[in-house]
C-alpha cells in the first residue's frame, strides 16, 4: 500500500529466490522495524543507537536509520514544511520495509509528527513487523537540552515550521512501548526496549 498514485504502471514483480524467510534463517534472528518518534532532543537517536549497539554486539543484523543523516542523502531534497515531513517519513516507511525483507532489524529515528503518516508506514509491514516506540520528554526538557541549538533558533524565528514549537507533533495514542526518557537512565530505556523484543519472540 501506498499513499502515492503509483506511475510506474508498465511493471511487472519479480518474485524473489532468496526470501526473508531465508535471510532469516541464515541470520538465526527475525528482522523487525523499530520506529522511534518523538519530538527534537527527546533522545530517539541516542537510543536507537544505544540498542543497536546492544543488538550488534550480540551479533544480530542491524541498520539505524537516523532523521538528521538521512536528510544529507536520501532525504536532501526534503524541508519540514507539512508536505515534505509527509514524503520524508513515506521514504522512510519504503526503506524500512526494504531492510525487513533484507532480514535487518531496522531502528528509525524520526520525529515522524503525524499520526497518519505512521500508520502508513505501520501498514507497508506484515502486522507485528513494526513496533512503535514513543520517546516522550516535555517540551520544556528538550527545549532546555537544546543540544543542537535549533529551540532557540525556533524560539527566535530564526526556523520555521519547528516541531513543537511552529509545527505540531501527534503524539501516538497506543505505542508498543513508551519511555518517559527525562525520567529514564539511557540504560533503562535500552532495557526496557530489548525486553519488548524479548516479549515478541524477536529475541530468544
Ligand atoms: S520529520 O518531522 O520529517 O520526521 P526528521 O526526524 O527527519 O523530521 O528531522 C528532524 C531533525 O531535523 C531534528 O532533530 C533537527 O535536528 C532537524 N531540524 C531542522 N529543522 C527542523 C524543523 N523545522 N523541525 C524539526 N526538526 C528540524
Amino acid at each position: 500500500m501506498t499513499n502515492f498514485p503509483n506511475k510506474s504502471t508498465d511493471t511487472v514483480w519479480h518474485r524473489a529466490t532468496v526470501t526473508r524467510e531465508r535471510r532469516e534463517q541464515k541470520n538465526t534472528h527475525k528482522s523487525v522495524v523499530l520506529w522511534f518518534t518523538g519530538l527534537s532532543g527527546s533522545g530517539k537517536s541516542t537510543l536507537a543507537h544505544a540498542v543497536e549497539e546492544q543488538l550488534y554486539q550480540i551479533g544480530l543484523n542491524t541498520f539505524v536509520l537516523d532523521g538528521d543523516n538521512v536528510r544529507h542523502g536520501l532525504c536532501c531534497d526534503l524541508g519540514f514544511s507539512d508536505k515534505d515531513r509527509k514524503e520524508n517519513i513515506r521514504r522512510i516507511g519504503e526503506t524500512a520495509k526494504l531492510l525487513l525483507e533484507a532480514g535487518v532489524i531496522s531502528l528509525t529515528a524520526f520525529i515522524s509528527p503525524f499520526k497518519a503518516e505512521r500508520a502508513i508506514a505501520k501498514s507497508l509491514m506484515p502486522p507485528g513487523d513494526f513496533i512503535e516506540i514513543y520517546c516522550f520528554c516535555p517540551l520544556a526538557v528538550c527545549e532546555q537540552r537544546d543540544v543542537k541549538g535549533l529551540y532557540k533558533k525556533a524560539r527566535l524565528g530564526e526556523i520555521k515550521d519547528f516541531t513543537g514549537i511552529s509545527s505540531p507533533y501527534e503524539a501516538p495514542d497506543d505505542p508498543d512501548l513508551r519511555l518517559d526518557t527525562h525520567e529514564l537512565t539511557l540504560e533503562q530505556s535500552v532495557q526496557q526496549v530489548i525486553a519488548l523484543l524479548h516479549s515478541r519472540n524477536i529475541l530468544a
